[in-house]
């Protein structure tokens, strides 16, 4: 693989294929530890019946009926996924802020899942439903395909050093795992605060066009919408002076 670069498909192909034995997945995460506050363990006991989908790899969700109290009245609305949203914040405002979607909210982190629970209660949504699992394997097999409108994926780990770039959760492979659940159209919507990360991004999803298409135009980031709200991290990225990339993309 090129110094820094994102890799091609043969640098993904699996050590299976290459007559090793099997190895653990590379996780794009490092699941920490931090402490629920009384709030958010409470959130759990009493808010997950209501927002919550318990999901494990191997089953496979339905996502218009998470959203309709009698599946058999269901009305299909766009449905966005949010991969990774931190403390949610920035999710529930662009739920409040758009009534006529329903979202579909992915995190590993239990304190942010907790925070969420909280912020989705005391705002009184009810077009969000929260998932505490990982992306991969559900994107992989645990949705339908061309299920979904809309995935965003708002600053990522960053997984700055060159050792671990394979951590990082945009790679060829997942991108297509994002087309086969979006429907012809639909948009993927990236943002990082890391400009090597947002150069990593743009050579992997202009990479594939026979998936996406770059709103933009090839090789070019996309500006803001304005109705992506600021996320803890972009905050964050802020305060260190990082400048912000947006890259929007359409499925094919
Ligand atoms: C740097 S934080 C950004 C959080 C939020 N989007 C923001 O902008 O404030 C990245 C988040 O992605 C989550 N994450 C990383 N890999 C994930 C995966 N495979 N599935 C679900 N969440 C993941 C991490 O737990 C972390 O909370």
């Amino acid at each position: 693989m090129t110094r820094g670069h994102p890799p091609t498909p043969a640098d993904g192909a699996p050590r299976a294929a290459l007559g090793h034995a099997p190895q653990r997945p590379i996780r794009s995460f490092v699941l920490r530890q931090g402490r629920l506050t009384s709030g958010q363990e409470r959130a759990f006991r009493e808010l997950w019946p209501r927002f919550g989908v318990d999901w494990q790899p191997g089953e496979r969700l339905d996502p218009p009926a998470l959203f309709a109290a009698d599946p058999s009245l269901r009305c299909d609305r766009p449905i966005t996924l949010e991969i990774g949203f931190g403390d949610g914040e920035s999710l529930a405002a662009m739920a409040a802020a758009a009534p006529e979607r329903d979202f579909i909210g992915l995190e590993v982190h239990r304190p942010g899942v907790g925070h969420l629970l909280l912020a989705l209660a005391q705002q009184g949504l009810t077009n969000v439903r929260v998932l505490r699992a990982d992306a991969t394997p559900l994107l992989a097999t645990g949705l339908p395909s061309a299920s979904l409108d809309a995935v965003q994926l708002f600053f990522p780990d960053p997984w700055p050093k060159q050792r671990h770039h394979k951590r990082r959760i945009v790679q060829p492979g997942w991108i297509a795992t994002v087309a086969r659940v979006l429907r012809p159209g639909g948009t993927f919507h990236l943002a990082t605060d890391w400009t090597p990360y947002a150069d990593w991004m743009l050579a992997v999803l202009d990479g594939a066009p026979e998936l996406f298409e770059n709103s933009a135009g090839p090789g070019r980031f996309s500006a803001r919408p304005a109705q992506r709200p600021l996320t803890k991290f972009e905050r964050r990225g802020q305060r260190l002076g990082h400048q912000v990339h947006d890259l929007i993309y359409r499925r094919r």
